[in-house]
């Protein structure tokens, strides 16, 4: 019970991998409010996670906010703080993924993936360190294997994901001295509705190249972002897989490249 009484705000907590997060912390005896866009989503795992509450004197509730409108995301901080005060932890998992043809993707969807991926992370933690940085806390942003590999078929995901990463390893760096701790988590393919919708638009070539690595459930990847939190890891990669390629494309990225072409070509 290493997170009793402590305040966590998940966004993205109606689905997947923030689901499977606020079970554990619910598990764990934390007060935890979810956040997303659609409502009945949001209720419906509300009453989900609420049967893993460890006690009755916790908290679960919801908040239906659009991550990537800033003005919401800042009145829904000056609300939290007036009825709550300050959280100690906050899960920023909300986000979506278009892979696709560069050349197919419309403009448009760059520009959305980027507003929700990469600014809903950037307006949550705008928002709350203000008040978090009285107390200390702790702040994970989620990026991805794709966060750190370009990888085809991601020309609107990756930038996002890697902005995500540059933008944590800065603010891990700069918060230090609030004894705000960052860690970024960078799942492999992991079995939830946005994998789902993904298989169902993403072209062969990517894939063959993600057929490689294999997919993780949510609830072990929110299990291995848990422990790396308990150890303050900065960069917590779920899997044996998703580690391999992490340590491969920083030493051996042109034999990464090569291992990437090569599944590229079969469909040429
Ligand atoms: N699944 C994978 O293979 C995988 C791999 C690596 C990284 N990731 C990353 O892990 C995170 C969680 O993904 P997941 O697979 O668990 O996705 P998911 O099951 O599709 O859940 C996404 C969550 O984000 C919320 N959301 C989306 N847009 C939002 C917005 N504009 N404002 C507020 N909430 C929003 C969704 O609810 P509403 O739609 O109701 O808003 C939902 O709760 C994402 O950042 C994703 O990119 C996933």
């Amino acid at each position: 019970m290493r997170f009793v009484g402590k305040k966590v705000i998940i966004t993205g907590g109606s689905s997947g991998i923030g689901k499977s997060a606020a079970k554990i912390f619910a598990k764990e005896g934390a007060d935890i409010t979810i956040v997303a866009r659609r409502e009945n989503v949001l209720q419906e795992a509300v009453s989900e996670i609420s049967s893993h509450l460890a006690s009755k004197d916790q908290g679960i509730d919801y908040k239906s906010v659009d991550v990537s409108d800033w003005e919401k995301v800042s009145a829904f901080a000056s609300e939290y703080a007036s009825n709550r005060g300050a959280p100690d932890i906050i899960i920023n998992s909300a986000g979506i993924s278009h892979p696709g043809y560069f050349e197919e993707i419309p403009y448009e969807v760059f520009q959305r993936v980027m507003d929700i991926d990469f600014f809903g992370v950037v307006g949550m933690c705008k928002a709350f360190v203000p008040l978090m940085k009285e107390r200390g806390g702790y702040i994970v942003n989620i990026s991805s294997i794709a966060g750190f590999l370009g990888v085809f078929g991601y020309s609107a995901y990756c930038p996002a994901k890697f902005a995500v990463f540059g933008f944590s390893q800065v603010l891990r760096s700069e918060l230090k001295k609030y004894n705000i701790h960052v860690s970024i988590l960078c799942p492999p393919d992991t079995d939830t509705p946005q994998l789902e919708m993904e298989n169902k638009i993403k072209p062969e070539e990517t894939r063959a190249i993600s057929g490689n690595a294999g997919v993780m459930s949510p609830d072990d990847v929110a299990k291995v972002m848990v422990n790396g939190m308990l150890r303050s890891k900065p960069v917590i990669v779920p899997g044996l897989n998703g580690k391999f390629v992490l340590y491969a494309s920083r030493w051996i990225p042109s034999v990464v490249e090569w291992v990437m072409n090569r599944e590229i070509k079969r469909f040429s």
